[in-house]
Order: C-alpha cells, then sequence, then structure tokens
C-alpha cells in the first residue's frame, strides 16, 4: 500500500478566479484543530519529524515543493503543484520537505493543537517506535 494518500478539493472558478474551499471533517477526511502555513521558503529541507498522534493535510497553495513520507520500512516521495491537491499525513509518519519553489506557500491542516511533546523529532528513535508499533 502507498504512503501518498491524496485529496483533490474542487475549484470553483469564474472570471474572477478560483475558489478552493476545505470542510473540516468533510473534504479532510478528519477534524482539524489548527491551521499554520509556512512562507519565505529557502533551500533548506524541513521537517524531519513524525507525530505520534496528529492527522495532517498538506496543500501547497501557491509554487510547489516535494514530500518525502517514511514510514519506517517504506520511503516515497510525492510533487505537492496544485492549490487544490492535500497530501494526508497520519500518525508515525517521517516526513521531510524538499526542493520548494520560490513562491511556495505550504498550509497544512492539524487534527489538533500545537504540542511539542507529540513530535518524534529523532530518526532512530522513530525508526525504534514504528517497529514496536508495526
Ligand atoms: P516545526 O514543526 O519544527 O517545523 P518544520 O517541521 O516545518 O521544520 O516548527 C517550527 C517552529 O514553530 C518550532 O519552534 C515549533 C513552532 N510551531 C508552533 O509554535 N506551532 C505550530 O503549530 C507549529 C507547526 C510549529
Amino acid at each position: 500500500m502507498s504512503l501518498i494518500e491524496t485529496l483533490s478539493f474542487d475549484i470553483r472558478s469564474d472570471g474572477r478566479g478560483d475558489l478552493i474551499a476545505i470542510e473540516s471533517g468533510k473534504t479532510v477526511p478528519f477534524e482539524f484543530k489548527r491551521v499554520y502555513y509556512m512562507t519565505n521558503l529557502t533551500s533548506h529541507p524541513r521537517g524531519f519529524h513524525s507525530h505520534k498522534n496528529l492527522q495532517q493535510a498538506a496543500i501547497c497553495v501557491k509554487g510547489a515543493c516535494t514530500f518525502i513520507l517514511d514510514n519506517g520500512s517504506v520511503r516515497e516521495s510525492v510533487r505537492l503543484d496544485k492549490p487544490n491537491q492535500g497530501l494526508l499525513i497520519g500518525n508515525m509518519i517521517w516526513r521531510e520537505m524538499t526542493d520548494f519553489t520560490e513562491d511556495c506557500v505550504l498550509m497544512v491542516l492539524a487534527s489538533e493543537h500545537y504540542d511539542e511533546s507529540d513530535y518524534i523529532r529523532d530518526y532512530d528513535e522513530f525508526l525504534a517506535l514504528a517497529k514496536t508499533a508495526g
């Protein structure tokens, strides 16, 4: 089974532009409590962590970037380059984000409020926990 699960949101276009709506628990299959976004991204990769208990959907609302997802045994990558495309990232998935375009705006919807204690930032610790869970 692929680690890459994407969502495609409807685009409502008219002569004024495009509108994309995202509804918690509807077009995104979990209720989200938090939205954050990254701008002014550079060539530095980001991420390099997983979460113990957090559902997320990443949407590159402008520009493009690459996500690498890793469950401890499989590693896959996907290029996000459409504002109506969402990437689902579940618990215990190590993620790395790379190759941001200069104009990239990366938005993330998250099922829980920010909690640093939910992060696993050490890859060896992640691998050990993923092995136990798997
Ligand atoms: P971090 O999750 O480490 O970013 P990335 O994985 O993209 O490299 O977050 C960067 C900083 O922002 C870190 O100090 C934690 C803080 N932060 C919040 O305060 N609230 C949030 O919702 C998020 C995602 C991060």
